[in-house]
């Protein structure tokens, strides 16, 4: 395959520097400074089986494809706060105030750019760092025109955007969506279907910047910013970040299946006391992640396949805004299953997690892999980056892959193929 060089600066644009988009950030300042390893970052650490299994090669997939190195990459970004990222960082709470101390000369130069927000689509935040346009398209162009800028001035050579923002309130996918033309129209007449995600969305895709999207906002996940994409051979990754959680069920759950073992309940609940939390709180701000935390079993487990194990699943997801927990969420699982002659057992998972911790790498990897498929000519949805996301894009009329594990193979096929290694299909004697 043909892939263009990772040379020059690579431009991380980050709309959203809260918890997630300042550890990102920070991380990758401790890494160049030798202060921290890149744990959690495949880009970084991970290794891939080449050839067949008894010549023992699993070099760096770093060293198999071209990844851009991370002491060549620029952050820029926006936030309806006006704190650089230093100051932000420090009121997420998520990394010790002493390392952030550390890297405060270069976390403190970093200032957001004024946001492109809108209330009602996230209520309970009260942004004052927020953009001016009569129309949703001024707005758009005014993103545009920042882009041009912050490449200019940092002499980037190619850019890649990963929205770290706000979950927004629930938006079905409707006719403004269905097409680039519908959209521009809507973009210019202020449809109320395009919230503040979308616009940026679009700014990036229409200027051919890869986009990946951390929250479970629609974004690229419609027809509209699909045929953007095709048209300026963007890459495009979504949605939401698959951490805490959902990255257990994901793993426990093809574990269950594959044994036959049944289930009939699966009830999940949090306490979390970040931004996010917060906005959560907000029931139609909580509705857009229910449903991305919610399609994970029934795909993995395929209930109308197998009725006898998982017809009468019931399948409960809860968020509790708790401020005292702060970045620290608790994820509790109470799973009831069933095994043979139908006996019941129960298993119960208490997870201890750092949300942002568990996300950071996942937003690292997403970005420099979309920077590797720009290179690559490829465009459009990235299946095979599912194995970072909740509710992973597919196309039309395909069902998304939820399975960790599949995933896995996905991904590390697509990066053998880019690689121009052979494909491991675990058929014939190399398996
Ligand atoms: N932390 C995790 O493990 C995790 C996992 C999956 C998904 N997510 C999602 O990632 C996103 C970020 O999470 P977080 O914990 O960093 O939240 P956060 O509240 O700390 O940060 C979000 C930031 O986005 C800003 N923002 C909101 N709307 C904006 C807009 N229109 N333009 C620019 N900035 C805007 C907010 O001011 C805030 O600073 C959320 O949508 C969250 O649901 C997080």
């Amino acid at each position: 395959m043909n892939v263009a060089k990772s040379s020059g600066k690579l431009g991380i644009l980050v709309p959203g520097m809260g918890a997630v988009g300042t550890t990102l950030i920070a991380g990758v300042y401790a890494i160049n400074k030798g202060m921290s390893k890149p744990i959690g970052s495949l880009t970084q650490m991970g290794r891939i089986r080449l050839g067949k299994r008894d010549m023992d090669n699993k070099p760096l997939i770093k060293d198999v494809v071209d990844i851009h190195a991370l002491q060549d990459v620029v952050f820029g970004g926006w936030d309806v706060f006006a704190d650089n990222v230093y100051e932000s960082a420090v009121h997420a709470e998520v990394i010790d105030k002493t390392m952030l101390d550390e890297l405060k000369p270069e976390l403190e130069q970093i200032k957001p750019m004024k946001a492109v927000f809108d209330k009602s689509y996230a209520k309970r935040l009260e942004g004052t760092h927020i953009k001016q346009g009569e129309t949703k398209m001024d707005l758009a162009e005014a993103l545009m025109e920042d882009i041009r800028q912050f490449k200019e001035t940092n002499g980037c050579d190619r850019m890649v955007m990963i929205w770290c923002g706000s979950t927004e309130i629930y938006i079905e996918e409707g006719d403004v969506h269905q097409s680039v033309t519908a959209l521009e129209e809507g973009l210019r007449t202020n449809h109320k279907d395009i919230p503040p995600s979308m616009i940026y969305t679009y700014a990036a895709v229409k200027m051919g910047i890869p986009y990946a999207n951390g929250a479970p906002n629609l974004s690229c996940d419609i027809p509209a910013i699909l045929e953007l994409a095709e048209q300026t051979q963007t890459p495009v990754a979504g949605k939401d970040f698959k951490t805490g959680q959902t990255l257990m069920k994901t793993i426990l759950a093809p574990g269950l299946k594959c044994r036959a073992l049944g289930i009939n309940g699966w009830f999940s609940t949090n306490i979390l006391g970040n931004r996010d939390g917060e906005v959560l709180d907000d029931p139609d701000n909580f509705k857009t992640k229910e449903i991305s935390k919610l399609s994970v079993l029934e795909q993995i487990l395929e209930p109308e396949k197998n009725p006898d194990l998982y017809k009468d699943l019931y399948h409960k997801v809860r968020i509790n805004y708790y401020p005292p927990r702060g970045d620290n969420k608790e994820g509790w699982d109470n799973i009831d299953i069933f095994g043979w002659m139908n006996y019941p057992m129960q298993i119960k998972i208490d997870f201890l997690c750092k949300d942002s911790i568990l996300a950071a790498p996942l937003a690292l990897d997403l970005v420099l892999f979309l920077d590797l498929a720009k290179r690559a000519g490829m465009s459009g949805i990235q299946e095979w980056l599912s194995f970072y996301l909740k509710s992973p894009q597919a196309p039309k009329g395909v069902t998304p892959m939820h399975d960790i594990f599949k995933q896995q193979i996905k991904l590390e096929n697509t990066i053998r193929y880019i690689g121009g290694e052979e494909l491991i299909t675990h058929l014939g004697q190399d398996y």
